[in-house]
């Protein structure tokens, strides 16, 4: 194809701005998809995105869009996640387009994410093109919005194209503008192969899928190619494009976007932003490449049925298959058996892998505290990595410890400007920023990533009934008074319910625990302490009282069916709880115990 007739675009936005309803609308008036196969959201294909609403992975579609100018032109658009976990995920399939369609909610304005992916865009040197959507809204205040953008984020909007993904209102001045205001890629058809790895996907009948963009060069099905970086060759077995839906072609020129498969075993296999080039006849230098994305938040996930551990161990496997970013290993805990130390992106996708194994896998599991990796400066001049709060090592072999720590951007409406300030303060935050647009105020955080991992997006949310959006990046690492608390259940220390926590917060977290586990763990026949400790230092202790009479003594006598669906009752229950010692705890203590409100 002529490169002037391709367009290559992402579309970036806010979370539930719009931008699947656009896709999906940009897809089926070009016909890319008959009427009848249309359903909505056809870009989110796993069945969680869908439920959720939320785009996980980057995906792609071709559309062949007939413009005014009588030409016909190929367009491909790259979906991109819009959550904040992902954010690696959008920078580099950015790397992979010239343009952007900038999505902007008309009835809501800027927000965080809107912000951090716009700045993608413009890092990757996109041509920007403003999209207002849901003008359909009596609520949608286009000018205001129009006038944010240009303050905020200091583009152009005067020519943003005011639109209703819902109803179609102005889609056909979108696809105009797509070929007229985005530039064409460019790219030799002569030189050798060059291609982007863009992304990989683990398919059970295909084997790994993988999304490329070729900058120079042709490829053909059946050609021998290389991957620079890994040094992997592979036979092409299959080359297409997705219209949807996957079709075959016999290549791949210059600035286009497409598939291949070649018997690649597992994703593990592919690296993001690796250079695609022929075997014999080779470029000569490869793509800076991406730096691969690292898990940042750590925690324990356990069967709670421990003969379900077999079952575990392969559904993590096969989740590990497609999702490089994912990583587990195998640990023991005294509390609760053999499970697996997990690391993730973030609290979603920590969120998206648990509901994974527990749906489509069937099993349940019992989820510990989310940690973050530690810097462990040791007073023999090691450091060592920290991923689990309850492998702390004897605090006096330690000369300091480090902790990660980000930079958040919040936007928030002015009347809760207050509670956000003091949530962030109450996290340990120090403010970095605070500015106005309009009546929204933008403040900028240094925050401890362990302060944020675990319900601050929660927080955020309730204090400010929804109105506040959040976007945080990774800064480095300091050092501060960190130490690790235990909590002990009946006088012996649970070691997933290990936490490292700031000093002089301590005494605060320790007491909020041992509080909250009053509460989720039922009586028992006897009395049970619990306590918070630091080194072997309590600093917090609640007692359950022991129950005073048998009740189970009701259920003896009287109708046998009845006893019996009782009997069964405690039985689905007691699968719930955790005998530890003498004390059963009940499942959701794990996680609840840490809830701080
Ligand atoms: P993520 O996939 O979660 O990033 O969200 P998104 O940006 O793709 O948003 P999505 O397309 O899922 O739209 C969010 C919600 O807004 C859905 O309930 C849509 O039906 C609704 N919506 C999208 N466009 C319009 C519009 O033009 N007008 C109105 N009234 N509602 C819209």
């Amino acid at each position: 194809t002529d490169l002037s007739r391709i367009r290559n675009f992402s579309i970036v936005a806010h979370i539930d701005h719009g931008k699947s309803t656009l896709a999906d609308r940009l897809i089926q008036l070009t016909g890319t998809v008959a009427e009848r196969d249309m359903q909505e959201q056809i870009l989110d294909a796993m069945d969680i995105e869908r439920e959720r609403g939320i785009t996980i992975k980057a995906n792609t579609v071709r559309i062949e869009y007939p413009a005014q100018d009588g030409e016909t032109y190929i367009l491909n658009l790259i979906d991109t996640p819009g959550h904040v976990d992902f954010a690696y995920e959008v920078s580099r399939s950015m790397q992979a387009v010239e343009g952007s369609l900038l999505v902007v909610d008309a009835t809501q304005g800027v927000e965080a994410q809107t912000l951090a992916n716009v700045y993608q865009a413009i890092d990757a040197d996109h041509e920007i093109v403003p999209v207002l959507n849901k003008i359909d809204l009596p609520a949608a205040e286009p000018d205001r919005v129009k006038e944010q953008i240009e303050d905020v984020i200091g583009i152009d909007a005067q020519d943003a194209i005011e639109i209703s993904a819902k109803t179609g209102l102005g889609i056909p001045d979108v696809l105009e503008a797509i070929v007229t205001r985005l530039p064409a890629p460019k790219g030799d058809r002569d030189a050798p192969l060059k291609a982007m790895l863009v992304d990989s996907y683990y398919d059970p009948y295909l084997g790994v899928v993988v999304l490329i963009r070729v900058i120079d060069g042709v490829v053909k099905k059946g050609d021998r190619v290389r991957m620079m970086k890994t040094g992997g060759t592979y036979q092409i077995d299959k080359l297409g494009v997705f219209r949807p839906k996957m079709q075959d072609i016999p290549e791949l020129g210059p600035g286009e976007i497409g598939f291949l498969t070649a018997s690649i075993k597992q994703v593990r296999d592919t690296r993001v932003g690796d250079t695609i080039t022929h075997e014999k006849k080779q470029c000569q230098t490869a793509l800076p490449g991406f730096k691969p994305s690292q898990p940042v938040v750590f925690c324990g996930l356990f069967p709670v049925d421990t003969n379900d551990f077999e079952d575990l161990r392969d559904a993590i496997e096969k989740l590990a298959l497609n999702d490089a970013s994912f990583s587990s290993e195998m640990e023991t805990s005294a509390a609760l058996g053999f499970g697996f130390r997990c690391g993730f992106l973030g609290l979603l996708h920590l969120e998206v892998i648990r509901d994974r194994l527990e749906r489509e896998y069937d099993i349940d599991l019992i989820t510990t505290a989310p940690s973050v990796i530690y810097h462990l400066h040791m007073k023999d001049g090691e450091v060592v990595e920290l991923h689990n709060p309850a492998d702390m090592p004897d605090q006096t072999l330690i000369d300091h410890v480090e902790e990660p720590r980000i930079k958040a951007t919040i936007l928030v409406p002015d009347e809760y400007l207050g509670d956000v300030l003091t949530l962030c303060h109450d996290r340990r935050g120090e403010q970095l920023d605070l500015t106005y647009a309009g009546t929204r105020a933008m403040v900028v955080y240094d925050l401890p990533l362990n302060e944020v991992v675990f319900d601050f997006y929660d927080r955020l949310k309730s204090v400010t009934k929804g109105y506040a959006s959040f976007d945080y990046q990774m800064i480095g690492y300091r050092a501060d008074n960190l130490v690790k608390m235990q909590i002990l259940v009946n006088e012996e220390p649970v070691d997933a319910l290990s936490i490292m926590v700031h000093r002089d917060r301590a005494e605060m977290r320790g007491r909020a625990m041992c509080e909250k586990l009053k509460e989720l763990i039922p009586r028992h026949m006897f009395k049970i302490p619990i306590q918070a400790a630091i080194g072997g230092r309590v600093i917090a202790r609640e007692t359950i009282a022991a129950l005073r009479k048998d009740v189970t003594a009701k259920c003896y006598g009287g109708d046998a069916t009845r006893k019996k669906k009782l009997l069964e009752k405690q039985k689905a229950g007691k699968k719930k709880m955790r005998q530890f010692g003498k004390v059963e705890i009940p499942q959701s203590a794990f996680i609840n115990a840490l809830k701080m409100d």
